[in-house]
């Protein structure tokens, strides 16, 4: 049971780069996932959707439009076409030249040590063959890895085909029981990850009871950090890691 890894009681929440450190860096690309390694991350958070020829493209958008200098579909485009567009100059000048990466050069660039959050987005599409060959046969790479998805069923479907992959739940609602909800997945849930404003004490209380770790998202405030921090999730999602770090630090 995967889920079992997670019970141990931690010293203070994982600190998780949402998109890197997307307050910082152009989200989703190598800058900010190097930066969000420098400062501290013990896991980053990368979004993925397929190419037109089957590669996982690591970005937010269904569309190019909004990160990048180019329009148009990901699943609709090759790697190929994706790779010309310009990530970074929409963010700032000085990040132009960075480019949307495959999920295999973010394995590949990211040090062993940090932990990796996957999150498979919407409209992926179904197939979960380029989602499981990326952690296949690689033992090291499953392990640091987190896959997240607000699809639930695609969620199970990849844990019954690899029963050691660890499934992340994402999920905006206020639940009656969180913990509860996992429990009829069918399948070992590894991590919830809710929004930042919807848990409690109690919701807390009960994930760690279940052997389940809690990473709500995107919290980038300081008092909502610091409430975060006091509720004594398992790790906290946020664009900002360096600020996370160091209100750890001086707590
Ligand atoms: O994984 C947490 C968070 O990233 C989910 O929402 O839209 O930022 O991908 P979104
Ligand atoms: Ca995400």
């Amino acid at each position: 049971n995967v889920g079992e890894t997670n019970q141990t009681a931690y010293l203070r929440p994982l600190i998780i780069g949402h998109r890197g450190a997307a307050g910082e860096a152009p989200e989703n690309t190598m800058a900010s996932f190097l930066l969000a390694v420098e400062q501290g991350c013990d896991m980053i958070e990368l979004d993925v959707h397929l190419t037109a020829d089957g590669k996982l493209a690591v970005i937010h958008d269904e569309t190019l439009d909004r990160t990048t200098d180019r329009k148009g579909i990901i699943r609709g485009k090759t790697y190929a076409e994706i790779s010309e567009a310009d990530a970074g100059s929409w963010f700032a000048e000085r990040f132009r030249g960075e480019r949307v990466p495959l999920l295999e050069e973010v394995y590949e660039a990211v040090p062993q040590h940090v932990q990796i959050n996957v999150e498979v987005k919407n409209g992926y599409g179904g197939a979960i063959e380029p989602v499981m060959d990326a952690f296949l046969g690689d033992g090291d790479r499953l392990q640091r890895t987190v896959v997240s998805s607000f699809d639930h069923k695609l969620l199970a479907r990849m844990n019954r085909s690899r029963t050691d992959l660890k499934i992340g739940l994402l999920y905006a609602g206020r639940l009656i029981d969180h913990a509860g909800y996992a429990g009829i997945m069918g399948c070992p849930v590894y991590s919830l990850h809710p929004h930042f404003h919807s848990i409690d004490a109690e919701d807390v209380a009960r994930a760690k009871d279940a052997g389940i770790a809690i990473y709500p998202w995107t919290a980038n405030h300081e008092a909502d950090l610091q409430s975060l921090i006091d509720l004594g999730v398992a790790g906290i999602i946020t664009d900002f890691p360096v600020r996370l770090k160091r209100m750890l630090e001086q707590s």
